[in-house]
């Protein structure tokens, strides 16, 4: 017996309806209601539809019992992306690589996909947004050479099952999760009901035949695409690749991940032959600077288990005309104003009638408090027009009080600035431990905005 009837579903957030809503009564957003045929066949049971069978699965084990050493993870090739991964891909994951159109998503699957072929076994490489000529100019371009890798430009999801039982490949690729879709489903490929009943069984299908399997998952600016968010509590790992398509360098971040740290990086370069991966970040980030212009800061961030260093930038200027403007670029722009306040209130430095640019050159985003005293540094030194003191880097949280705060891993961040041939930081009072530190660095512990601003700029 089979019923259909008509839902309605929220494109943003998967909320069904029974009717037509102007905008989504769970996430409110407007006009992302859209009509679904919901067919529920009633003879197929969910073990059919997944082709799970409750006879085959194991009794409940021992937590003391379960064994490790029989899941080694498989080698990418590539260390930048082993890395985000948490130290290779683990067999039977299901990765979800996110980013916009045109940053390198099917660049650097294909590359991955190319070393595993040659390496583990045969890649299967499903891509509905492509045709296998268009894959393979592309694999011309990059110089794979001839490997297991299996191309199939097919966007029906039992299709691409099909072939998965045929071939057995080691490594399976979707790109992008968009474009499938289920023959049992009625609503338009691309519709979240769509991409969420074929992750789902590709999550089935990579839990029961230890299938490693990466997802491609478009976003725009905005997010709003159906997709990427849907997916992200049903895979294991949740890649996002980001970068401006104007600079040749490119961020990999891991955003959740069941086997490894979050906010790992990866940073790699765009060039003619596809990407490479960058050994030393901190230089990149750091190429282009003027260490002597006023409204330059360098932090020693960390991004993951790695530290970076970035470079801060101010720009302030009297503001003739009508309201001043803030813009930040690469932190939160709420930050931002809170700093600005401290600053303001705690350091006796006016910027109310002044407009304000901060940007974390380079293109990265950072969240991470330690940012803050960075930031108002580089604010203050462009407001005193007033270069920060040569050789120096800095990292630290700034307080409401205008009290600086310790951060965590103190030492590496020093450690980083060292090897980058800066000889003074600027740090927490807190963290100035007697070990941190090389032996040629000057560590200089601040306690407050005040002082900090002294020994930075002073
Ligand atoms: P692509 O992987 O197709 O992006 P996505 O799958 O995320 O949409 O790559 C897009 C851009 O990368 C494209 O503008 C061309 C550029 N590119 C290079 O610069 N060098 C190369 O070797 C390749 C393959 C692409
Ligand atoms: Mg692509």
């Amino acid at each position: 017996m089979k019923l259909t009837k008509t839902i309605f579903r929220c494109q943003t957030c998967a909320a069904t309806a029974p009717k037509w809503l102007g905008f989504c009564d769970r996430c409110s957003t407007e006009g992302s209601m859209v009509e679904e045929q919901f067919r529920s066949t009633v003879d197929e049971t969910t073990e059919q539809r997944y082709g799970l069978s409750a006879t085959d699965s194991l009794p409940a084990q021992l937590l003391a019992d379960v064994d490790l050493s029989d899941t080694p993870r498989l080698a990418s090739g590539f260390d930048e992306f082993d890395r985000v991964l948490g130290g290779g891909i683990v067999p039977g994951s299901v990765v979800l690589l996110a980013g916009e159109p045109g940053i390198g998503k099917s660049t650097l699957l294909l590359q991955a996909a190319a070393r595993v072929a040659r390496l583990i076994g045969p890649v299967l490489y499903a891509s509905g947004e492509e045709s296998e000529h268009q894959v393979k100019s592309r694999a011309d371009r990059l110089e794979i050479g001839d490997v297991p890798l299996y191309l199939l430009a097919e966007t029906c999801l039992e299709r691409i099952l099909d072939e998965v039982k045929r071939l057995n490949p080691a490594l399976l690729i979707v790109d992008s999760i968009q474009t499938v879709f289920s023959l049992k489903l009625q609503s338009a490929p691309g519709s979240i009901g769509q991409v969420r009943e074929a992750a789902t069984h590709l999550l089935f299908t990579a839990k029961g035949n230890n299938l490693p399997t990466f997802l491609v998952g478009h976003i725009t600016k905005d997010g709003s695409l159906a997709g990427p968010k849907a997916l992200e509590h049903i895979v294991d790992t949740v890649l996002y690749f980001e970068g401006e398509r104007h600079h040749s360098h490119r961020v990999v971040r891991a955003v959740k991940n069941r086997f490894g740290a979050v906010s790992e990086l990866g940073v790699f370069e765009m060039a003619g032959d596809g990407l490479h991966a960058v050994p030393n970040p901190s230089q990149l980030f750091l190429s282009e600077r003027a260490s002597t212009a006023p409204g330059s800061a360098v932090l020693c961030s960390i991004e993951g288990s790695r530290p970076i260093l970035l470079e801060v930038q101010a720009l302030v200027s009297s503001g003739n005309y009508g309201s001043a403007r803030r813009t930040a670029r690469g932190i939160d722009h709420n930050r931002l104003s809170l700093l600005l306040a401290v600053l303001e209130k705690r350091a006796g430095l006016v910027v109310a009638g002044d407009d304000v640019f901060v940007n974390i050159a380079g293109g990265l985003m950072v969240t991470e408090p330690a940012a803050d005293l960075a930031v108002i540094t580089a604010v203050a030194s462009s407001l005193r027009n007033r270069p920060v003191r040569p050789a120096t880097a800095m990292f630290g949280e700034v307080g409401l009080a205008g009290e600086i705060r310790g951060t965590t891993r103190a030492s590496l961040r020093v450690k980083e600035a060292s090897q980058l041939g800066f000889t003074r930081c600027v740090i927490p009072h807190t963290n100035q431990l007697p070990s941190s530190g090389g032996s040629d660095m000057q560590l200089v512990g601040v306690r407050t905005v005040e002082e900090a601003l002294e020994a930075l700029i002073g």
